[in-house]
Parts: C-alpha cells; sequence; structure tokens
C-alpha cells in the first residue's frame, strides 16, 4: 500500500493509483503525529509532504515493510534521514523541478521589498489620500548593487542568474567554490566568506538546506554585519533566520527590510514581523505554481513507484542504501 499524508495533483495520484493500492488523507490539513503514525502503519511507501515529521517513530510505526519515504520537496529537514538510512528505507526529494519558480519568487521578493511595493499596496487598501511626490515611497535601485547568494546550489544559481538580467554583481557564500564557468556565466561571481558577503551585498539572498550547522545561520551577529542600507531575502527554510534576532534588526533599521517566504515556526509568524512595514511576508509559496506542483508530485510518485519495484529511483536522497540493499 502507498500512503500519501495529503492531497496532491491528480496526475501524479494517477500514476500511483495505476501501480496499486493507495490510501490518500481525507483531511485538508497537516495531520497530527499520532494521525501519521496510525496512517502509515503497513505502508510500503509513503508519499510525505514538508510538513509531516518523518523520524524514527514515525518509521517504527509504519512497520518493517516500508521501503519508500518520498518527499514533495527539494528540502528534507523533516526527515530523519539517518534513521531511515539506519532501516534501510530510501529516502527520495524533488530537486530541479522547482528551480525556476522558487528562484522567480525570489527574484520577486528582490523587487517587492527594494521597490516598497507592499507597502504601497498597502496604503492604496488603507484609501488613505496619497499623491505623487518627489519623494512619495522611494525604494532602491538594483542596477550596479550587489547580491549575496548564501548557498550557490541550483536555485541560488538561477536567483543569481535573474539577478544579473537587473544589472547586479554576484558573491556567493558556500561550502564550495563554483566552477569557473558557473561563475563566468555569472559575472565573475566571486566567493567570499559569509560574513564578508553579509558586510557587502546590498541585498542577501538565502539558499541553503537547513541542517544543525545552518540553524540560525543568520542570528544577531550575521545581522549585525548587514549594512543599514541592505536587504535580506529568505526562501530557503525558516530557521536558518533567528526570527527574534531579525525582529529586533528591523525595528532599530540596522537593516533597511526584509522579504520572507518562510518562518521558524510554520504556519506561526513572529508577531514582531506583523508589525513592521519594512518586512514583506509570503506564506510558503516558493514552489506554488501549478506547473511545479504537479511535477514536483509526479517526481515523488516516480520515485516511490521505482523503489516499489525495486529500481533505482530518479532522486535519492539516501543512495547509499541502494547500494547495500
Ligand atoms: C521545497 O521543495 O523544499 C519547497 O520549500 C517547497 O515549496
Amino acid at each position: 500500500m502507498i500512503v500519501v499524508t495529503r492531497r496532491i495533483p491528480e496526475p501524479a495520484l494517477e500514476l500511483l493509483q495505476a501501480a496499486g493500492d493507495v490510501w490518500i488523507s481525507p483531511h485538508d490539513r497537516p495531520l497530527a503525529d499520532d494521525e501519521l503514525h496510525a496512517a502509515v502503519k503497513g505502508a510500503d511507501a509513503v508519499v510525505t509532504l514538508l510538513h509531516d515529521r518523518v523520524d524514527g517513530d514515525f518509521l517504527d510505526a509504519a512497520g518493517p515493510q516500508l521501503k519508500c519515504i518520498a518527499n514533495v520537496a527539494v528540502g528534507y529537514d523533516n526527515v530523519d534521514v539517518a534513521a531511515a538510512s539506519e532501516r534501510g528505507i530510501v529516502v527520495t526529494n524533488t530537486p530541479g523541478v522547482l528551480t525556476d519558480a522558487t528562484a522567480d519568487l525570489a527574484m520577486a521578493l528582490i523587487l517587492i521589498v527594494t521597490r516598497r511595493l507592499a507597502e504601497g499596496e498597502r496604503l492604496i487598501r488603507s484609501r488613505e489620500p496619497w499623491s505623487w511626490h518627489m519623494f512619495f515611497l522611494l525604494g532602491t535601485s538594483l542596477a550596479g548593487k550587489t547580491l549575496g547568494v548564501v548557498g550557490l546550489g541550483a536555485i541560488g544559481r538561477a536567483t543569481a542568474h535573474r539577478a544579473r538580467a537587473f544589472g547586479m554583481e554576484i558573491v556567493y557564500a558556500g561550502p564550495r567554490r563554483a566552477s569557473e564557468d558557473t561563475e563566468a556565466e555569472l559575472g565573475g561571481a566571486r566567493r567570499v566568506p559569509l560574513m564578508q558577503l553579509l558586510s557587502t551585498a546590498d541585498v542577501v539572498s538565502l539558499h541553503t538546506p537547513l541542517t544543525p550547522e545552518t540553524r540560525h545561520l543568520i542570528d544577531s551577529t550575521a545581522l549585525r554585519q548587514m549594512r543599514p542600507d541592505a536587504y535580506l531575502v529568505n526562501t530557503s527554510r525558516g530557521p536558518i533566520v533567528d526570527e527574534a534576532a531579525l525582529v529586533k534588526a528591523l525595528r532599530g533599521h540596522k537593516i533597511a527590510g526584509a522579504a520572507l517566504d518562510v518562518f521558524e515556526e510554520e504556519p506561526n509568524v513572529h508577531p514582531g514581523l506583523l508589525e513592521l512595514d519594512n518586512v514583506v511576508l509570503i506564506p510558503h509559496l516558493g514552489s506554488a505554481t501549478i506547473e511545479t506542483r504537479t511535477a514536483m508530485a509526479v517526481l515523488a510518485a516516480d520515485n516511490a513507484l521505482a523503489v516499489l519495484r525495486g529500481e533505482r529511483p530518479p532522486t535519492p536522497v539516501n543512495p547509499e542504501v541502494l547500494a547495500t540493499g
């Protein structure tokens, strides 16, 4: 049996249903841990979403026949991969298919926050009188400015490409240097230490996975490095930013603004952020296009079905399990 923890696009469901028995949650909400554990009992594969906590208890509740966790997201910080590997369970994610949608959203957020578009929109809706004048809602131009990309993976690179089209220079920080070709394609992008990136970039865009090392990577020390006219954009995972420290930095105008698609305790948002005008808040929409969500779900279904057939899935997270399986 294949368990699907929440409704997914029809083409993916059809693929799964053509292959065997499928149980899909009837609830249009995340399942609580005890509901999840009851639902996955006896499953051969589970198609999970980023709000499902897949830990040792979940895997034990499913039982020893479980072969695959197919997470419908590129990020898999909700899955205890080590616990899955120990039990010989293949974990898969959905890289690639959401790169453009997420980079589009990062670029949109860069534009919204630097041009103060959300403030303008709120002003119109408030029905307050307004008139054009030379100093009305002035933002910041992007051309000639520097984008600091934290994590130059596929989405970071795609965001940098978009920023180049707006005339921005690129610096990046991350564990590895990109190839010379990639750096050249990005107009001579330079890898710099994170603290240097933070102190030089006009816009800092986060594209790093959430791991124990990156949790609160952007804390009060990191925020203090940023310039008072710089912006922070996060489309990766909420806990990479210490939200309480960000609220302080925004309140004190230590940075110019922030645009966030993700939050530390989703779906909750730090109440301090809600009171501030210099922050744009979007409800985790990075991959939210019809085409992208369909492609993600189909890739997850392909992954689950490949594992159940005993084949190598297209995008495994723990391929070492396949080697020993
Ligand atoms: C992902 O795939 O990790 C995204 O956050 C989903 O939108």
